[in-house]
């Protein structure tokens, strides 16, 4: 095992929840729904992944050329010696040109939900970044948790990347926001934002040609069956993806193409033939709308970077 690889730990909440409870509770709801957070399984992460590859998907790449083009000025606002820690790691590719970057990081440290994809991506990671204290967690970044501090006096940056912020409601972002300010204990929080823009575009991102977007949602009922035992038939829901323009958000559904019903844990749940089943949505924002939510969770909006065409933000966070 390489040495500057931790074990994998799992830090839970006191409010952890279960993905069994979630989704009754969702779909006992008159507007039924799943929680997002469910997407991310094994399977899930690869799907997301390739998703962030799709030519329609603009915001990965773009994310990616900020980062890199920008990587000397954030890591000069990270500090020196600070402890990075992610939110939502995922394939840990994004984290790459900022490690390179970055002036004698204490320690990375990547929070994410799926343990089983953690554990694999942080390897090679490890072996690239021989001399680089990484410590992996396992745990769910959308409930309070206390991320054990390392010895001494360490600086935290934060890192958010992907636009993930979008998939809360505006007030659960602030919320989020507010948790992620207190966890970092002063230090700043590099966060991607995706950006309002011709609905064209931001439709086809999330209905790619290739359909990896819609299996990526049904993945949610695929995974109910195996883990939970549900008999969802996959075939019967269809991915639909709007863009609600007033909202300033694509809306995800799973839509029943047919009257059916689905056992779930001795309990049946009736669908009828075009019944939604919410499964995310995506905001999107404006560098000034973000800034000023961001400001109201208690940051100081300082620097942020876009690309020519303003279709994604990068933004550096201080906290206040
Ligand atoms: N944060 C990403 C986004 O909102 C997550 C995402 C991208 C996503 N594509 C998706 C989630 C498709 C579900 C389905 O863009």
């Amino acid at each position: 095992m390489d040495t500057n690889l931790a074990r994998l730990q799992t830090i839970t909440s006191p409010e952890q929840d279960r993905f069994a409870d979630s989704l009754l509770n969702g779909l006992r709801k008159t507007s039924k729904e799943i929680a997002c957070k469910y997407f991310y399984d094994e399977a899930g992460s690869r799907l997301f992944d390739a998703i962030c590859d799709l030519p329609e998907y603009y915001q990965t790449r773009t994310e990616m050329t900020l980062l890199a083009r920008h990587a000397v000025e954030i890591a000069a606002l990270m500090g020196d010696g600070a402890e990075i820690v992610e939110f939502g790691a995922g394939s840990l590719r994004k984290i790459r040109v900022l490690l390179d970057a970055a002036q004698n990081p204490r320690a990375y440290t990547p929070l994410d939900i799926s343990g089983d994809y953690l554990r694999n991506v942080v390897r090679s990671l490890a072996a690239d970044y021989p001399a680089l204290t990484l410590r992996p967690l396992v745990g769910d970044f959308t409930l309070p948790l206390e991320i054990p501090a390392l010895p001494g006096p360490v600086r935290r940056a934060g890192f958010f990347p992907g636009s993930t912020i979008g998939n809360f409601k505006p007030d659960a972002a602030m919320a989020l926001l507010r948790r992620m300010r207190s966890t970092l204990n002063g230090g700043g929080l590099l966060i991607g934002v995706d950006l309002v823009k011709d609905p064209a575009r931001l439709h086809a991102a999330y209905n790619d040609a290739a359909g990896i977007t819609a299996l990526f949602n049904k993945n949610l009922l695929i995974r109910a069956n195996r883990e939970l035992g549900a008999d969802f038939d996959p075939e019967g829901f269809a991915h639909y993806a709007p863009y609600n323009a007033a909202a300033h958000r694509i809306e995800m559904y799973l839509v029943s193409l047919k009257r059916q019903s689905v056992n779930l844990c001795g309990q049946r749940f009736e669908f009828a033939q075009g019944e939604p089943v919410h499964t995310e949505d995506s905001h999107k924002y404006t560098i000034e709308s973000f800034r000023e939510m961001a400001a109201r969770a208690g940051f100081s909006p300082r620097a942020v970077w876009t690309d020519q065409d303003r279709l994604f933000s990068v933004h550096w966070l201080e906290s206040r």
